[in-house]
């Protein structure tokens, strides 16, 4: 058995408790797969993060990532405790509205930002990070047809790299994102925003990468950024008020993995920032986090029945579950360690090698390979760790499968915040031509 995180125990039928909750009756009351999100957990989290950073720094402000899961519920647990959003599309904005967090508790990233997000943006105050030039025109423009001043701060490419999966490293000068700084747009962009009507400067913007298990990018990223803030100020005297720093603090999925604490960060970046902030003579600014996987990742799980076994002499042994690459794609897409265990049998020893394989038909569909559980057997409960994050935000339809039912736990209450979908819901937006019927 692995040492479990201390939002989980195990009770006297070997059974897997989160939230005060037997994980083997929730699966049987709400059916699986399904994602058990845990509120407490949550909220410790992000109280820590807070914490880590406001202890620091005199005025911080958690930006939590929605992207990381925008399920409404979760985002109303976090809006509760007083945390902003970062937003990356029109819905998540309209999400993060919905449960009442202020346009201007919001930061709107991406580089590809159509007219109608940027004017639900701007008509909200919502701090656009401008990825491009063309995207600075077009929002002075808008700002100027709605009669507003749009607030604006610039994602900058701060070239640092980080380890972590290539697809999910984008602070490095050769991905997509923000204003080359090595070349001289990154301050050619605060030049031309100078001279703009309707736009109103406030912030500076980068993003090294997600799942970081390592300080060094988050302190060369502060460099980086700081010293763009004092150039900024030297050359057209204009005052960064929000220094952004993105998210990308990384958990621990692997038994053994380190893990980053965000004392550790901010420890790091709070120096950089403060004795850039000493030698320059700035004004301080306020310090933006946008954090996703630290906050939520670990709290939650993924439960799913074991349907059938399939035993090959010399090989490992396939266990088909009832979730795959459709309710939890980061194995399939980026190779990613989710930890599994019987959530059944968690007193039992994981001695027996498996791969564990969803319902759909290819290679790619499975949730973990060369595992180490206890004797499988049939309608055994497995349950898939550190789920909250880039789990069901990823889910798909793929096979026509439904996306999994969430439940959100706390104190030995449990309620249903995310329906499972049905054969209406997939088929809903289709529609048979008229030449057809
Ligand atoms: C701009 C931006 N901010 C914040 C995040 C959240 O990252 P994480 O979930 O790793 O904290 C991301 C993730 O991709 C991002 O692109």
């Amino acid at each position: 058995m692995l040492m479990l995180k201390e939002h989980f125990s195990v009770n006297s039928q070997g059974h897997l408790v989160i939230g005060g909750l037997d994980a083997v009756e929730l699966a049987e009351r709400f059916g699986t797969p399904l994602y058990v999100a845990d509120e407490q957990r949550i909220r410790e989290r992000y109280r820590r993060f807070l914490r880590a950073f406001a202890e620091r720094w005199p005025d911080v402000r958690v930006h939590y990532a929605l992207k990381a899961n925008s399920n409404m519920a979760v985002v109303k647990v976090l809006q509760s405790e007083g945390a902003g959003a970062d937003v990356s599309s029109e819905i998540e904005l309209r999400i993060a509205l919905n449960v009442g967090i202020p346009g201007d508790r919001m930061v709107f990233n991406g580089n590809y930002k159509n007219s109608r997000e940027l004017e639900l943006a701007i008509s909200n105050d919502v701090l656009i990070n401008v990825d491009s030039f063309q995207e600075l025109e077009a929002v002075d423009r808008i700002a100027r047809r709605l009669g507003k001043r749009a607030r604006i701060g610039f994602r900058i490419n701060p070239d640092v790299r980080a380890d972590t999966h290539p697809y999910i490293a984008v602070g490095l000068r050769e991905s997509k994102f923000g204003f080359d700084v090595a070349s001289g747009q990154a301050l050619a962009a605060y030049a031309r925003a100078k001279g703009m009507s309707s736009v109103e400067i406030f912030g500076i913007h980068a993003n090294v990468g997600s799942q970081i298990l390592d300080v060094a990018p988050f302190e060369e990223e502060a460099e980086k950024i700081m010293a763009l803030v004092s150039e900024v100020k030297e050359k057209f005297d204009i005052d960064i008020r929000f220094v952004d720093l993105g998210g990308g603090i990384g958990i621990p999925y692997k038994p053994g993995d380190r893990e980053l604490h965000p004392e550790e960060v901010a420890e790091k970046v709070v120096g950089v920032i403060s004795r850039v902030v000493r030698e320059k003579g700035l004004e301080r600014p306020t310090l933006l986090l946008e954090p996703g996987r630290y906050l939520v990742g670990d709290s939650c799980v993924l439960l799913a029945r074991v349907g059938y076994i399939k035993e090959r002499p010399g090989m490992p042994t396939w266990v088909a579950v009832d979730a795959g690459m459709n309710a939890l794609m980061r194995p399939a897409l980026y190779g990613a360690y989710h930890h599994i265990e019987l959530a059944n049998k968690m007193n039992q020893k994981n001695e027996f090698l498996v791969n564990v394989a969803g319902p759909l038909c290819e290679s790619g569909d499975f949730l973990g390979k060369d595992r180490k559980l206890p004797v499988v057997e049939q309608g055994d409960l497995a349950v898939i760790f550190d789920v909250g994050a880039y789990g069901l935000a990823m889910a798909c339809q793929h096979t026509a499968q439904p996306r999994p039912a969430m439940v959100l736990v706390n104190g030995g209450r449990a309620e249903i915040v995310r329906k499972r979908e049905t054969y209406d819901d997939l088929t809903r937006l289709d529609q048979i031509p008229s030449w057809l019927k």
